[in-house]
């Protein structure tokens, strides 16, 4: 098994090469173990934001402000690649409003300002007509899914699609308005707003009229289910009919599946999988926020809240990596004001979490403000990607860290390749040990590597989750710094817990209290070795020569330090954020290892040698 793993990649792997993973994907969106990959089997890293259309106007908010083509470029260039568009199938109880203009419908609900922007901003759709809309009662809702398409996905979604953003559909509500609660009446199957049987209708008509949709990647069927009706029976039932009904009509995108309790447990699913008749399309999703966990985060010691929250978010959704399922945190985000606490100190820990396991995800929210919130017109949303006016981010720093999240830590390039070849080696082969062996072996593959080997071999990168920056080398003699994780050093983590300089002899080492850990090439002592600790194994922890025990830190410069160990104890006062570290394997390509001829070169060597296999 080694042997023929070394033997198959190593020719690939020895070629570093760095390619940029912006470029668009190749829709549609599939699945290979945990991740999803475009139509060549490159890796396509879910990095969104969640752009809601679900309030009472049941547009798109911000088209007041500004052009949704501009929105839609601002979105790319602030480096996302997506979007999750969150839509209440409707609910208008209201025949009348069945034909209402969206003119109408901002001026019955008194947003005279909203009209006026929306002239001058989007002129194109304000008279377009809202709704031609079916009988709609709760209980018996249709809506003239036209009105979606007028509406949000003329103005919307082609705006998205011509920048290349990648849309996500939400079943967000069913009613429209802010959500959500457990007596909403859209909490779960068989509530009073949640007819399963016309919910299925309705996903069946939404996959059909998006299926030459390509920019449309994915549904995802229901949104933070919840209530005193949730039951685990009821969720296989319905969740698996949904999805099926999705996929016939429209096999292109990816089915998302969300947990029960707000999208935050999907426990059951470790006892029983889901049992559906197509593969390579089915991806899990799971919400996670700072209030999710009540003020634990400000009340409590933080090593020890980080430590248990991430252990229960393993138990309840994160298993679902290691069964071969991608799970797309769909939902997370801060108070953009920087003044939660609760709310910060939950994001260090998230965000070492996020990037360890190198997930697919959707921050809450681009809204800056929205036309009318729970009552309040121009609501100003405090966790918005966009200021108020939507002129401006709301806070570059926090919003610069969070993006440190959008790259890709594990490549995308060459290993399609690697696995086409596994499959024909596995379909072409008579011996069955033979294709056993290439099964375990494209498993193997993709739970260590990620789809792709693509830039550099595999790796460590040290990851500062406080500021979204990794450790990174200027020179052998200046100190180690914070620096762009796109620039950061490449290190090989030894069973013998050194971490080294991949290529080199230069390993990491304490030196004295408060002074610049320093690299050296004696590496056998107490002082070169770090060890993960405290509950949130977010302390890199080493030895000076006297014995004492120091902690990896930042200066104000943000040059690397040994300084005493933070808030190990039970303090919640302290907060140990400049002390976390990750080490997070990487195959991305750091500053200094890129050699971008050899990519096609690899390229054009695997093919040949696959259309060799093929015949
Ligand atoms: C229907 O909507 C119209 C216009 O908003 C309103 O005047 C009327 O009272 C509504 N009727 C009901 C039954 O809610
Ligand atoms: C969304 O979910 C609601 C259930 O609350 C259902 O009535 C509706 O048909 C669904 N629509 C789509 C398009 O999935
Ligand atoms: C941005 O957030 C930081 C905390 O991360 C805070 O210190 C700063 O004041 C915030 N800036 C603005 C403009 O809100």
């Amino acid at each position: 098994m080694v042997n023929l793993f070394y033997f198959f990649l190593f020719p690939l792997l020895a070629l570093s090469t760095t390619t940029t993973t912006s470029s668009a994907a190749a829709l549609p969106l599939s699945t290979e173990s945990r991740w999803i990959v475009d139509e060549s089997g490159h890796r396509a890293k879910l990095a969104c934001v969640n752009w809601p259309s679900h309030l009472e106007v049941m547009v798109a908010e911000g088209l007041s402000k500004k052009p949704a083509e501009q929105i839609s470029s601002e979105i790319i260039d602030l480096g996302f690649n997506c979007v999750r568009l969150t839509w209440p199938l409707f609910l208008f109880t209201n025949d009348t409003l069945a034909s209402l203009t969206v003119r109408q419908s901002f001026k019955n609900l008194g947003l005279f300002e909203a009209i006026a922007g929306l002239q001058i901003n989007n002129p194109s759709i304000i008279d377009l007509s809202l709704i031609n809309a079916y009988k709609s009662r709760c209980t018996a809702q249709m809506i003239n899914i036209h009105l979606v398409t007028n509406v949000i996905f003329q103005a919307v979604v082609g705006s998205l699609a011509k920048k290349n953003v990648m849309i996500i559909l939400d079943n967000h509500t069913s009613k429209p308005g802010w959500c959500c609660s457990n007596f909403d009446g859209n909490g779960f199957f068989g509530d009073v707003c949640f007819n399963p049987d016309l919910w299925i209708k309705g996903l069946t008509r939404v996959a059909t009229i998006f299926n030459d949709t390509p920019y449309v990647v994915a549904m995802s069927l229901r949104n933070e289910l919840r209530g005193s009706r949730q039951n685990v029976d009821d969720w296989y039932r319905y969740m698996q009919k949904g999805a099926e009904a999705v996929h016939a009509a429209n096999p292109n995108v990816l089915v998302i599946l969300s947990g029960l309790n707000y999208d935050r447990d999907l426990s059951f699913l470790l006892k029983k999988p889901v049992s559906l008749s197509f593969s390579n399309k089915l991806v899990f999703e799971l919400h996670w926020y700072g209030f999710s966990d009540g003020e634990a985060w400000e009340n409590g010691n933080l090593n020890q809240v980080c430590g248990e929250r991430v252990g229960e978010t393993m138990r309840k959704a994160g298993f679902l990596l290691d069964q071969g399922y991608p799970l797309f945190l769909s939902e997370f985000g801060v108070d953009m004001r920087g003044t939660n606490v609760n709310d910060n100190r939950y994001l260090n820990c998230f965000m070492g979490w996020a990037a360890e396991l190198d997930l697919d995800w959707a921050l809450w929210v681009l809204t800056g403000s929205y036309y009318l919130r729970e009552g309040v017109v121009g609501f100003d949303e405090t966790y918005g990607v966009y200021n108020w006016n939507w002129c401006g981010v709301r806070n570059q720093t926090i919003l610069h860290k969070i993006s440190a999240l959008q790259y890709p830590f594990k490549g995308n390039i060459i290993f399609s390749y690697i696995c086409q070849f596994l499959r024909i080696l596995s379909s072409v082969a008579s011996h069955t040990c033979l294709i056993q062996q290439s099964h375990e072996l494209l498993s193997f593959v993709l739970k260590t590597a990620g789809p792709g080997y693509s830039e550099a071999r595999l790796h460590q990168v040290i990851f500062h989750p406080m500021t979204g920056l990794c450790v990174k080398r200027l020179s052998l003699v200046d100190p180690l710094a914070l620096g762009p994780c796109s620039e950061a050093e490449a290190w090989t983590y030894t069973p013998q817990k050194t971490l080294t300089i991949k290529g080199t002899y230069f390993c990491l080492q304490a030196d004295k209290l408060g002074k610049p850990a320093k690299l050296g090439v004696i590496c056998s002592y107490a002082s070169s070795k770090w060890e993960a600790i405290s509950d949130s194994k977010m302390h890199l922890s080493s030895k000076l020569q006297d014995g004492s025990d120091v902690c990896l830190d930042i200066d104000s410069d943000n040059n690397i330090v040994t300084n005493n160990c933070k808030c190990l104890d039970k303090n919640s006062r302290c907060d140990p954020g400049s002390q976390w570290f990750k080490i997070i394997d990487s195959t991305r390509c750091g500053a200094d290892n890129s050699l971008p001829e050899i990519s096609s070169i690899v390229k054009l060597i695997s093919k040949n040698l696959l259309a060799s296999f093929s015949l």
